[in-house]
């Protein structure tokens, strides 16, 4: 099985927090658990699936250490990799862009030659609008701490117990 790396964009801390939890929840060492301004193309070596989870700032947008982290990834390529999204935001204050980073960074990388898995039905969240459902599916897993955090273990749970089978 190849080895997984989470890499997560935080500015406040609390997608930093969620990535501890589903890095812990995978099983993935602290060692393999990195912010992505401190991302390099050498690190990316290291792994053959990639969890890589943002917040959403702005109208909808990515979190701003991903804006570099973006272009690594893209000059390494990620050809041969798997890739699953996560992201956090807030739908009760931002109802129609609700975790747009996430969307965000699966525009940015979905020609990169990764494949994408991970991705999550709409059922059960609360939102008017989101740039991350394509296909009438989140392309990740959304979380949000602000408004459904009694939500995010079992969120974490279940989108694991669906992905772990592909995660290889
Ligand atoms: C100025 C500002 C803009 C935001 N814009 C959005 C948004 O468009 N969509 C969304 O879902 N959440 C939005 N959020 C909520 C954040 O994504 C959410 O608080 C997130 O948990 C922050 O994660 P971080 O602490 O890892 O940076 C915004 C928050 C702030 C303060």
């Amino acid at each position: 099985m190849s080895k997984i790396g989470v890499i997560y964009g935080s500015s406040t801390g609390t997608t930093e927090d969620v990535a501890r939890r589903i890095a812990a929840k995978v099983g993935v060492a602290n060692a393999d658990l990195h912010d992505v301004s401190k991302l390099t193309e050498e690190l990316l070596d290291n792994y053959g699936v990639l969890l890589l989870g943002t917040a959403t700032w702005g109208s909808g947008e990515l979190q701003d250490d991903w804006y570099d982290g973006v272009k690594i990834l893209k000059k390494h390529g990620l050809a041969g990799k798997t890739v699953a999204l996560f992201g956090c935001g807030d739908s009760g204050s931002y109802p129609d862009t609700f975790c747009g980073g996430m969307g965000e960074l699966y525009a940015e990388l979905k020609d990169t030659g990764a494949r994408f898995v991970g991705a999550t039905p709409v059922d059960g969240y609360e939102f008017d609008d989101s740039p991350a459902v394509v296909d009438g599916q989140f392309v990740g897993l959304p979380l949000d701490e602000a408004n459904e955090y009694d939500k995010t273990d079992a969120r974490i749970d279940a989108w694991y117990e669906q992905v772990k089978g592909e995660l290889n």
